[in-house]
């Protein structure tokens, strides 16, 4: 693997993936320089494996929704994150809050809507209400319900705004990290410098998918399969087997420049560059969350894996577009309409052809190319995750 991205001799991630990118045209695709590995398949079937992988993603933020989905005070969406019911809330501060959506007097789903604006939750089965963050506001009847004022409210979740995106922990323990502990100085200042947190909402939507969510990381972590899975679609567009991909802290960024930005970088003084166009920068953060950006817009990926089945996953894929931009509704519903082609029908659909060979015992174990190491990589980063 080539070097780790340096944060302290350069101005600017810009600046550094200039030197990154030039270095990596210059020196072309590199011949494998180790064998090549193996890793066995219980990797994506293994129940005891699945259940830690499954707690250790419970137990770190987790991309729920954009922050614009939640325009205004009392904007609020449901949902499920590591198979635990949420609302999630924009309150009057403006501040976010996620809580469990389940009563606290006897368990019932408080809000049954999927999204909406509420001034309060008001469950259905008694009638206690609950405030826009969760505490408790009122319990129907109260002086037949007990002697003593009630208090408890619904159970809160961390919930943090960072990079235009509300991230919430599903289960979180006494040592579960912040957004900006997980995600490490080197990605946070990536998602900065890429302008996340000026880029608003466009689409979601979900993927049921019969595999294993790893085999899903995978694929934003070799460019190999680029010419080949790809190959009616986006392959005419990126040279052959061109990538970087390192570690960034705990996380990996794979850079795929274009043919256009390979002549540019070879033939045009460094001020044309521009390198932010021309490339796709798929940033896998460990672990679940892919961030991926490319064409001025970026993808964001929500791995959810089935907390009962190391088989199932919902991928919830939505689309970042910036702000100011935000009106080329035609623009990015091309792009929007691109990428629900490439990735599920090309990657997606491989990964489930992969599972199902390996659940039918065909495949016992797979083999890793040189230039595929990172899924070797993401596996341990993967295995050294604690429930924190
Ligand atoms: S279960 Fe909600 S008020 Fe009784
Ligand atoms: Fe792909």
């Amino acid at each position: 693997m080539r070097s780790t991205i340096e944060t302290t001799s350069e101005s600017s991630v810009e600046q550094r993936l200039e030197r990154q990118l030039e270095e990596l045209i210059a020196s072309g695709p590199e011949p494998a320089a180790t064998p090549a590995s193996q890793i066995g398949t219980a990797a994506y079937t293994s129940p005891d494996r699945h259940r830690r992988e499954v707690a250790a993603i419970a137990a770190r933020p987790a991309p729920a929704l954009a922050s614009s989905e939640l325009t205004e005070p009392g904007s609020f969406v449901t949902t499920e994150l590591s198979g635990v019911p949420l609302i999630i809330t924009r309150d009057r501060h403006g501040g976010v809050n996620a809580m469990h959506n389940a009563c606290a007097h006897r368990g019932s789903t408080v809000e049954t809507r999927p999204n909406g604006s509420a001034r309060i939750f008001s469950c259905g089965f008694h009638g206690w209400s609950y405030q826009l963050d969760g505490s408790l506001r009122a319990v129907a009847d109260a002086p037949l319900f007990s002697s003593e004022p009630c208090e408890r409210g619904l159970q809160t979740v961390p919930c943090e705004e960072r990079h235009g995106v509300v991230w919430v922990t599903a289960r979180p323990t006494d040592d579960s990290p912040t957004v900006a502990d997980w995600l490490g100085s080197e990605a946070d200042e990536l998602l900065t410098e890429l302008g996340l947190g000026g880029m608003v909402h466009h689409a979601t939507v979900d993927y049921d998918l019969a595999c294993n969510w790893k085999l899903l990381t995978d694929g934003f972590l070799e460019i190999y399969h680029l010419k080949y899975l790809h190959r009616n679609s986006i392959a005419p567009y990126f040279p052959a087997n061109l990538s970087r991909v390192e570690r960034l802290g705990d996380h990996f960024l794979a850079l795929l420049p274009k043919n256009r930005l390979v002549s540019t970088i070879s033939e045009q003084p460094r001020e044309r560059w521009e390198v932010l166009n021309g490339l796709t920068a798929a940033l896998t953060l460990v672990p679940g969350t892919v961030v991926q950006w490319q064409a001025g817009h970026v993808e964001l990926f929500s791995l959810r894996p089935d907390p009962a089945d190391p088989g199932r996953t919902t991928a919830r894929l939505t689309m970042l577009v910036p702000r100011d931009r935000a009106g080329e509704t035609e623009l990015w519903d091309r792009n929007w309409e691109r990428v629900n082609v490439t990735i599920p029908d090309e990657d997606f659909a491989a990964a489930v052809d992969v599972q199902r060979n390996i659940a039918a015992g065909a495949v016992p174990v797979i083999q890793i190319g040189a230039n595929e190491h990172c899924l070797v990589d993401h596996l341990a980063a993967v295995d050294d995750l604690s429930v924190p």
